[in-house]
């Protein structure tokens, strides 16, 4: 799932208060009489109205906050309503946007639908049509909002089927997650890369009583130190430079659902501090605000790295360690449940052809066999990588080894059977031994230093965390 953040809101009334307060209306046209009169209709009605002649005095209301609805008048000088429209969109995606038009310019207001305006009314009009057409626009809002929300539920249900497995390592870890689904306490998962870590948070999110509410998804490695606190927390307008609009983050975002915080074995000593808090005491501020809001989320946290050596060597605290290491779920490599090989292979082959609508397609033997040997560095990201691209080539009706991406290289590990395997091999379990220290793996393999580089270009072979 992309970065799905946006929680569901609560639902809208037809009319009247909704939200956290009245409902916020703009009303842009340049004709003084409507704007008069619009406004006095609304604010009768009990709503909060902002009126501006033009598109350009439209701009600054934008700046000043939440607007739930907006009615605009699609000929305006200036800046048209259409330009207006997408401005508006930008800064609310999920708002309700009206277009009035005059009988003449019924083809703008097309235009205007087309690119997501709710719907139009055509001037005149008297206050009883005005009042349907924004009750049908906001209901329909709400329906969208429902539909995108179930829509991800499904998703993530769909992707608790997806942790595909019989072997019984797999299955244990089946077994935690559905155990720990139930509880609110912290979950972090570890194992190698491409072994289905986020994965198997979704499914903890969505066999949990959260599952209604969002699950949001933190990149920590990608988190430099300048944007931490907004990112996790948010800004109030004006903050800082460039904070046009106030903007919730990530754990606000994430209140009464999950927050999943990606490769947390990767941040910065000052994003560690900002995390142990926030854990403690479970209430954010906001970059540039003076309230704190209380925030109710369940924390899933994953990493590859040795968090306890990092913990000796003093590059991640140890409060914030015992804090996240409450459950562990360890996602085993494929090297160790190669059983589970088949089985996924056959599962990401069907998703494929379907995906690229190809008739079926079947591994010949030899290719499974390679596909068994292989040692899966990656894990079920690169054997998922290694089906897409078989099936991308494949011409026959026959996946064969020279559909695989390592079928022409040595295999790593002992599987290959030339010279060039025994040295590839060789070499790079002395490189290991030498904690890919080059001068003295060259010296134990008694070559120089330049032999040794030109090795391991041939070979391809990689320093560990590269
Ligand atoms: N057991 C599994 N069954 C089916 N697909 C899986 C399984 N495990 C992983 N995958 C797939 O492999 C890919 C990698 O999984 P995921 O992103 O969860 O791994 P990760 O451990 O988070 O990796 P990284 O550490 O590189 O972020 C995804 O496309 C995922 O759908
Ligand atoms: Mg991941």
């Amino acid at each position: 799932m992309s970065d799905e953040t946006t929680r569901p809101a609560k639902p809208v009334g037809g009319s009247g208060p909704g939200r956290d307060g009245p409902m916020r209306i703009l009303v842009v046209d340049d004709e003084e009489i409507v704007r008069d009169s619009l406004r006095a209709w609304f604010e009768m009605e009990g709503y909060v109205v902002g009126v501006a002649p033009g598109g350009k005095e439209a701009l600054t209301f934008l700046a000043e906050g939440h607007w739930d609805l907006f009615i605009l008048d699609v000929k305006m000088p200036g800046m048209d309503g259409l330009e207006l429209q997408r401005r508006i969109r930008e800064a609310f995606p999920l708002a309700v946007i009206i277009i009035m038009t005059a009988y003449a310019s019924v083809d703008s207001a097309v235009q205007a639908m087309k690119e997501g305006a709710h719907d139009y009314i055509s001037k005149p009009f008297d206050p009883d049509d005005l009042e349907r057409v924004v009750r049908n626009a906001l209901a329909r809002r709400d329906l969208e909002e429902e539909n995108r929300r179930l829509k991800t539920n499904i998703e993530q249900m769909w992707r608790f089927d997806e942790i595909v497995g019989r072997s019984s390592p797999i299955q244990e870890v089946l077994d935690l997650i559905r155990s720990v689904a139930e509880t609110d306490s912290t979950v972090l998962v570890r194992g190698e890369s491409g072994t289905g870590k986020e994965l198997v948070a979704r499914a903890i999110h969505a066999h949990s009583r959260r599952r209604y509410m969002p699950i949001v998804i933190v990149n920590c490695g990608a988190l430099p130190d300048g944007v931490v606190e907004s990112e996790l927390f948010g800004h109030e307008r004006g903050a800082f430079t460039g904070a046009q609009y106030q903007r919730k983050g990530k754990f606000e975002l994430a209140d009464g659902g999950s927050i999943f915080l990606d490769e947390i074995g990767d941040v910065s000593s000052k994003t560690q501090m900002v995390l142990l808090r926030v854990l403690d005491e479970r209430m954010i501020t906001r970059v540039g605000g003076n309230r704190t809001i209380s925030v109710d989320f369940r924390m899933i946290a994953a990493t590859n790295r040795d968090l306890e050596a990092m913990v000796a060597e003093g590059t991640f605290r140890e409060d914030l360690y015992y804090r996240l290491n409450v459950v562990t779920i360890r996602m085993p490599s494929l090297r160790e449940r190669k059983e589970d090989i088949p089985l996924l292979t056959e599962h990401f082959l069907e998703r494929y052809l379907r995906a690229m609508s190809r008739p079926p397609l079947v591994f010949a033997p030899e290719a499974m066999d390679l596909l068994l040997r292989h040692d899966w560095p990656g894990n079920v990201r690169e054997l998922q990588n290694a089906v897409e691209r078989a099936v991308v080539i494949c011409r026959g009706s026959r996946i064969e080894p020279t559909d695989l991406p390592f079928a022409g290289a040595p295999a790593a590990g002992p599987g290959g059977r030339t010279l060039a395997d025994a040295e590839r091999v060789h070499v790079e379990g002395v490189l290991r031994e030498a904690k890919w220290n080059i001068s003295q793996a060259a010296r134990a393999l008694d070559i120089d230093r330049v032999t040794l580089y030109n090795k391991i270009r041939r070979y391809g072979l990689q320093r560990p965390g590269e």
